[in-house]
């Protein structure tokens, strides 16, 4: 029969024990970033996979990518149209207001996979993952601090090299509207030189002309207005704050031409770049949306977030060994001999900081061993026949130049692993 292959630019992640392999390098990854979210007192909110698309054509905007060419939507079977979620932000908004609880402070997180009808290349795919926060209830001002730190906590856990931080403020309604409009004028006399999707932008969106990837386009902005003019001094001194707490911890750079994707952003906006990841370079972007609740029928409620693509992320870790220690348990006795299971059960209970690898599988020394160095195991605990007959163990130092092993009994192996 013919074989059914996974849809395109979906993956499988699957752990092997390699740290090289990036699912590994993933699931681990997620592990440590929901460690930094908890460290910052954030609390879960998890939302459905399908959502009404008319949630995300009102929040994204109907000139963003998102909604005009990646949104996966379709009618069910009760002719509704429903979309498969491309982003967090708008669900978590929507179960807010739904649960009415859009009138006091959230900080919240998340992490879960979205979609996007995108065309696949490395570190773009039609699945992916995101972690994200989102703190709501708060104006400007300490949160834009408290997010700029959680990024650079994040980066600084994983010990990221060639990254930076772009910061940007797209001003408030008042502000933004005034640079739209010089915007315009400034493009009007070039409209016969824009391609369609930039004439789109304009007329809907001008900001979203400034994201242009066209070569035209962007020799002809390199003269246009800069937001930088048009900010309040507020803003500006926002931003100025924001780069010099920082940059001795991570690379904020002030970048006046940063826009988001999306349309529900005003005000302070970032991204996260790696130089090491290509045309894909941007792991992580955020901002303020002061408006979007209001928009989906909420109260109104200030609020700011950002969300890491786990995927991106993951392929910039170099090293994802963890502090607690590995140790492989092996039998060589036969399936059905079951003391060896009962041992490996009371070293698991004295210890709980050591992960117990115990293979389950038939096979040589060698290759059991070959397994255990693959896992990154520091020490190897052998039972073969001879060790059940005499009550003992044999510790393999695996990590350990001038020890080799040791018989011990198994009272020994008891104090020996509690002490690990
Ligand atoms: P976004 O910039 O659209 O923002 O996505 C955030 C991150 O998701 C990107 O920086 C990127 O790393 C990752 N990402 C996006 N598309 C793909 C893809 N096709 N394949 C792999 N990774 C991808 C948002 O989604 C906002 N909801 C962030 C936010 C939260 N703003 C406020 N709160």
């Amino acid at each position: 029969m013919d074989k059914i292959h996974s849809l395109t630019g979906m993956l499988d992640h699957y752990d092997d024990g390699d740290i090289e392999n990036i699912s590994v390098k993933i699931f681990e990854t997620e592990k440590r970033i929901k460690k930094v979210f908890t460290n910052y007192k954030y609390s879960e909110i998890r939302t459905p996979a399908l959502e009404d698309t008319n949630l995300f054509v009102r929040s994204a905007g109907d000139a963003s990518d998102i909604v005009n060419k990646e949104i996966y939507s379709f009618n069910d079977r009760n002719e509704k149209n429903i979309a498969l979620r491309p982003e967090g932000t708008a669900s978590a908004i929507r179960a807010i207001i739904e649960k009415k609880l859009d009138q006091t402070n959230h900080k919240l997180w998340y992490l879960g996979p979205m979609w996007r009808y995108e065309r696949p290349q490395k570190g773009r795919y039609r699945q992916f993952y995101q972690a994200g926060v989102e703190i709501l209830g708060y104006e400007e001002g300490a949160p834009e601090y408290e997010i700029i730190s959680m990024v650079c906590s994040i980066i600084e856990e994983f010990k990221l090299k060639n990254c930076s931080i772009k910061i940007n403020h797209l001003g408030d309604k008042e502000s933004k509207k005034l640079f739209c409009d010089a915007l315009i004028e400034y493009l009007e006399p070039f409209k016969d030189n824009l391609d369609e999707k930039d004439l789109t932008r304009l007329s809907k969106n001008p900001l979203r002309v400034l994201d242009s990837k066209n070569k035209e386009t962007q020799s002809i902005l390199e003269n246009a207005p800069s937001i930088r003019d048009f900010i309040k001094p507020s803003a500006l001194s926002l931003l100025e704050n924001i780069q010099n707490e920082y940059k001795d911890i991570c690379n904020v750079e002030i970048d006046f031409t940063l826009v988001r994707g999306l349309d529900y952003y005003s005000g302070f906006v970032f991204e996260a770049i790696s130089s090491e990841l290509g045309a894909q370079d941007s792991f992580l972007g955020g901002g303020r949306y002061d408006h979007l609740s209001a928009k989906l029928g909420g109260k109104s409620l200030p609020s700011i977030g950002m969300a890491i693509g786990v995927e991106r992320f993951a392929s910039l870790v170099k090293d994802i060994t963890t502090s607690n220690k590995v140790v492989s348990f092996l039998t060589l006795t036969s399936n059905l001999e079951s003391k060896p299971y009962k041992i490996a059960h009371q070293l698991r209970s004295m210890n709980s900081n050591i992960i117990l690898d115990l293979q389950l599988s038939d096979g040589s020394l060698k290759s059991k061993l070959r397994k255990a160095n693959k896992n990154n195991s520091e020490y190897a605990i052998i039972i073969g026949e001879e060790e059940l007959r005499d009550g003992t163990a044999v510790i393999k130092f695996l990590n350990d130049e001038l020890k080799d092993q040791e018989t011990v009994s198994i009272k020994e192996l008891f104090s020996f692993y509690t002490s690990l």
